[in-house]
């Protein structure tokens, strides 16, 4: 389904909606509505049991949204938490440098797979595409051009070299998207912190910050939970929470918000095992990813070829959006850098005795992070389909489904009395209900034929309805369907509930 379609779906049905609607929204800012949440909550649930509940090593925490000042100094954000905007002149339009670099390798590289598409269908089976790639003159020719692009663009970021981006974009003669003009102006980095001011404390000393990340919540409490927990390294830290940037180019829907939240886990481990436990955490989380029920061919991994001051490895798993193969979750090994600068910054000592080796060092930290927000966006993406199932006549009819792992589903069951005008069918719905309510999240529907309530269902993603008719009132049974296969069973009702609650819970997963 496109993802404008995608992007209506949510409104409609009540998963997410523009914040502030009446006022005309306020842009990359959203709200999650009542089956928004219950996804949201699932999702977390998910991530919460995995990395909480399944390891005797990892405890959680949550911080509070406001630190000290200090805290994003020694971080860094303060001096380097920056993107670098260009303004065209002409469209007013305010863009991000290193984007616009990219749009043109991407424009590129849409190209070369243009050729090659056509390639393989001239050569059928005996297409080599590596070959291809690696032979044809004018696909060389164009990686080249991408190649320069991006090593060029990369260089100058590291650097810190806005005079070389902006002479970049004017060498490759890159054009504003919306208007066409290369009228740019000089690119300046922007600072991605909100701000705001503590109390009745006027100016620069009263500035306080909402956090760009959770992760420093975490290293500033990192004694805290250790000496409270006894944990002896290796040991984690995970938090859910909001963080807050000042996104320039904010759009493509919940992927790049201004407001959103973070499911982070710092990993403390003795100097010299970070590579080890780089590796484990990278496959631990695609494997993640993949038990519920993500498709192989649509995670990737992403090397980062330049690290981050702090960092001595790291990796995106990408996912493939409706719009691209994009950063779902990053693994960083971020050695001692950020304990080591809180402790410098405050004087206080943030070092742990390992009794092993009867020694005190700070350890170094391998994080993982995922933006709640975008794994919602990829379990929606993933989930709804379009498809032609056999209507209750045997004919064809096209139907909208999401097919969430029932693990993740907003609601797990419908209740669905057969005629809304008998007492008897209503007063049986209405006890299943009951018995079902106090076990999974559940919906009780008696409005329109029975067909339309199953396509509402689908709509949402419930993998089971269940239909009280006048057989149930004879033996106490009920019809289960199935979302996905349509199968329908009959069934105890005093089996329902273990029934829905066995195929819903997350424990296969975990
Ligand atoms: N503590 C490390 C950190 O914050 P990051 O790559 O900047 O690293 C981690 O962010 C994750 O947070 C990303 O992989 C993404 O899923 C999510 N994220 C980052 N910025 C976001 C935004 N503006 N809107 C939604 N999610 C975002």
């Amino acid at each position: 389904m496109d993802f404008k379609n995608l992007i209506s779906h949510c409104k409609e049905y009540g998963f997410i909606f523009p914040s502030s609607e009446i006022y005309d929204g306020l842009s990359a800012t959203y709200d999650y509505g009542p089956l928004g949440i219950e996804l949201k909550k699932n999702i977390k649930d998910y991530w919460w049991k995995s990395m909480v509940q399944m390891h005797q090593n990892i405890v959680g925490l949550d911080a509070a949204i406001f630190m000290h000042p200090k805290t994003w100094k020694a971080s860094g954000h303060v001096d380097a938490f920056n993107d670098p905007l260009i303004d065209n002149k002409d469209s007013k339009k305010r863009y991000r440098a290193d984007q616009l670099i990219e749009g043109y390798a991407e424009k590129i590289e849409a190209k070369i797979q243009k050729d090659v598409a056509k390639a393989a269908k001239k050569f059928g089976d005996a297409f080599d595409e590596k070959q291809f790639r690696e032979t044809n003159g004018r696909i060389i020719d164009r990686q080249k051009k991408i190649d320069y692009a991006i090593d060029t663009m990369n260089q100058h970021l590291k650097d810190g070299n806005m005079e070389g981006l902006k002479n970049l974009i004017d060498e490759l003669e890159i054009v504003d998207p919306e208007g066409g003009s290369r009228n740019w102006t000089e690119v300046r980095q922007f600072n991605l912190m909100f701000s705001t001011q503590l109390g009745a404390i006027a100016g620069e000393e009263g500035k306080i910050y909402l956090r760009p990340e959770t992760a420093q919540g975490i290293f500033v409490n990192f004694l805290n939970v250790q000496k409270s927990t006894r944990q002896k390294l290796p040991f984690g830290i995970a938090q859910i929470g909001k963080a807050f940037r000042n996104e320039i180019v904010a759009r493509q829907f919940i992927f790049r918000m201004r407001e959103f939240e973070q499911m982070e886990m710092q990993f403390f481990v003795k100097p010299g095992s970070e590579i080890k436990w780089y590796d484990y955490w990278k496959q631990t989380r695609l494997q993640w990813h993949k038990s519920i029920g993500t498709p192989e061919d649509h995670l990737r991994y992403h090397d980062h070829d330049n690290l981050a001051h702090y960092a001595n490895a790291a990796v995106d798993i990408e996912f493939k959006f409706p719009f691209g193969f994009r950063e779902l979750e990053g693994i960083h090994s971020r050695t001692d850098f950020d304990l080591k600068s809180h402790q410098e910054l405050s004087g206080k000592k943030l070092q742990y005795f390992d009794p092993a080796d009867n020694e005190s060092y700070v350890p170094y930290v391998v994080e993982t992070s995922i933006g709640c927000d975008r794994m919602f966006l990829s379990q929606v993406s993933l989930a709804l389909q379009e498809e032609t199932v056999p209507d209750a006549d045997g004919k064809d009819s096209t139907r909208t489904v999401m097919k969430f792992h029932p693990a993740i589903a907003p609601v797990k069951a419908a209740v669905l009395p057969l005629l809304k005008n008998k007492e008897e069918l209503v007063k049986a719905a209405t006890d299943v209900f009951d018995k079902l309510k106090g076990h999974v999240i559940c919906q009780y529907d008696e409005k329109d034929a029975i067909g339309r309530r199953y396509r509402r269902q689908d709509a949402i993603g419930t993998p089971y309805s269940i239909t009280i008719d006048f057989d149930t009132l004879e033996d106490n049974t009920v019809t289960i369907r199935d979302r996905d296969t349509l199968e329908q069973k009959r069934i105890k009702i005093e089996d329902v509930a273990k029934v829905v609650s066995d195929n819903c819970t997350m424990n296969t997963i975990l």
